[in-house]
């Protein structure tokens, strides 16, 4: 399990120019989604392009030890034969998530209208997390918890014998935590309602629909109207996960700073809920361009082509964008040190317990590698040196994050010297073949 094997030292060098097809692995949020709704549908969920990262295997894991049978073929197609809503067993060892916040909470939800208890670890990282923000709500349907102080894992939650549904403003801008209210609503009688101010990634919306069960979302003035009516039969699936937006990021961006690449980015989801960061990018003057738009599993999506920009320029994103990018910023405040200019990013506290604190591990190893950052309790200001006048030079911390450990290695490749990360083990839980797909574009990406 990552953030417990011996840490992987990794360097990134200056390289030539990045070019070809860069096939990013499927999309995490929608893979862990996709293994908990095929466990808790009676028959078989079909799964293509499964993300095979830690994080999502840690997820099906927990599915085999709550009773799911969960198998991969040779092809690489995954199989869940599911238990049905209400379905899951008590597992008898403690389920261990791993780095995975998005894995711990959902399946949290998932267990917490049924009679069973279920004991949750992660690794360093993951028992550094809040968890209140999804047991307070939880504690509504008539759950227990009990973890460390602070709210920290290991917990065991303890599940609704005689479950209520609930109504429910989701105080923070979190999908984790609309989502886990919606997987514990699955299995209370009556229509559980959940309201978030500002909307978050919307695939469990999605999917549940997809999964036959009623529910509808509702813009209004308080926010968005989550309404969905409890006790459903799911309905197993065929599933084709499309590529990940966030892994996307990184290929995509390190082409644009690096002298004379062009990358095809092929086949990204672009849902309006994920698609931030590349909105952002083309105001910065990214030579970014999306091709082959089409529809896919009702999902939109295109090839993204990226080359090499040499004349961005900082701006002020619009917090109101924060969360549609919300993965995005670490590798985002490599591009803004390459672009002319500040770039502002407000609104973005949730950055601070994420599988690290991201604006401290981001503005601790930009300074060291010789780019001014401001920052304070929400919010970031990177001062852009222009393009070739990044210094690098340093090691940055990467806290068992992996989107830390790759936004240093993108910014290596185009810095005056080699930018190197402490640990590139993280790395594995969200995009194992980084390394290799990097390579064949031409990144000099080293270990050691
Ligand atoms: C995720 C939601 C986001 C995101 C995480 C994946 C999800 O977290 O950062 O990587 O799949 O629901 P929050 O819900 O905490 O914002």
């Amino acid at each position: 399990m990552s953030g417990h094997g011996t840490p992987i030292p990794m360097s990134s060098h200056r390289s030539k120019g990045l070019n070809g097809t860069a096939e990013v692995p499927g999309d995490k949020s929608i893979s862990h989604r996709s293994l908990i709704l095929g466990a808790l549908s009676v028959g078989e969920t079909v799964i293509t392009g499964l993300l095979e990262g830690q994080d999502v295997l840690d997820t099906a894991k927990a599915m085999q030890a709550m009773g799911a049978e969960v198998v991969r073929d040779d092809d690489g197609t995954w199989r869940v034969h599911g238990v049905g809503v209400g379905g899951f067993a008590e597992p008898d060892q403690v389920i261990d998530c791993g780095n995975s916040g998005t894995g711990v909470r959902l399946i949290m939800g998932a267990m917490a209208t049924l009679p069973i208890a279920a004991t949750f670890t992660g690794d360093a990282s993951l028992n550094k997390r809040p968890m209140a923000r999804v047991t307070d709500p939880l504690a509504l349907f008539g759950a227990q918890a009990v973890g460390r102080s602070g709210g920290r894992l290991p917990m065991t939650i303890v599940g609704a014998h005689d479950p209520l549904p609930v109504r429910y403003t989701v105080p923070v801008p979190s999908a984790q935590v609309k989502s886990a209210v919606l997987l514990a609503g699955l299995n209370a009688p009556g229509q559980t309602v959940v309201i978030e101010r500002e909307a978050t990634r919307d695939h469990t919306e999605r999917m549940l629909a997809g999964f036959g069960a009623e529910i509808t979302t509702e813009d209004t003035d308080e926010g968005r109207v989550i309404t969905l009516t409890g006790q459903p039969e799911l309905i197993p699936q065929g599933i084709a996960v499309p590529r990940d937006p966030s892994s996307a990021a990184f290929p995509v961006c390190a082409a644009l700073i690096t002298e004379g690449s062009d990358v095809l980015v092929p086949n990204i989801g672009l849902n309006p809920t994920r698609a931030g960061l590349f909105t952002t990018l083309r105001e910065m003057g990214a030579d970014l361009s999306y091709e082959n738009e089409r529809e896919e599993g009702g999902e939109p999506v295109a090839d993204l082509r990226a080359r090499f920009s040499p004349d961005m320029k900082g701006i002020e994103v619009p917090p109101e964008r924060a969360a549609s990018m919300i993965d995005e910023y670490p590798v985002l405040s490599v591009v803004a040190a390459f672009a002319e200019g500040q770039t502002v990013m407000r609104g973005v506290k949730e950055l601070r317990v994420k599988e690290s604190d991201r604006i401290e591990a981001m503005a601790t190893g930009l300074r060291a590698n010789g780019v001014e950052v401001e920052d304070g309790p929400d919010w970031w200001i990177v001062h852009g040196r222009g393009q070739g006048n990044v210094p690098g030079g340093a090691t940055c911390a990467s806290h068992l994050d992996h989107r830390i450990a790759m936004s240093f290695l993108v910014m290596g490749l185009a810095a005056q010297s080699p930018v190197s990360v402490d640990d590139g083990g993280p790395i594995a839980t969200s995009f194992p073949v980084f390394e290799p797909l990097m390579a064949a574009l031409g990144a000099d990406i080293r270990r050691g």
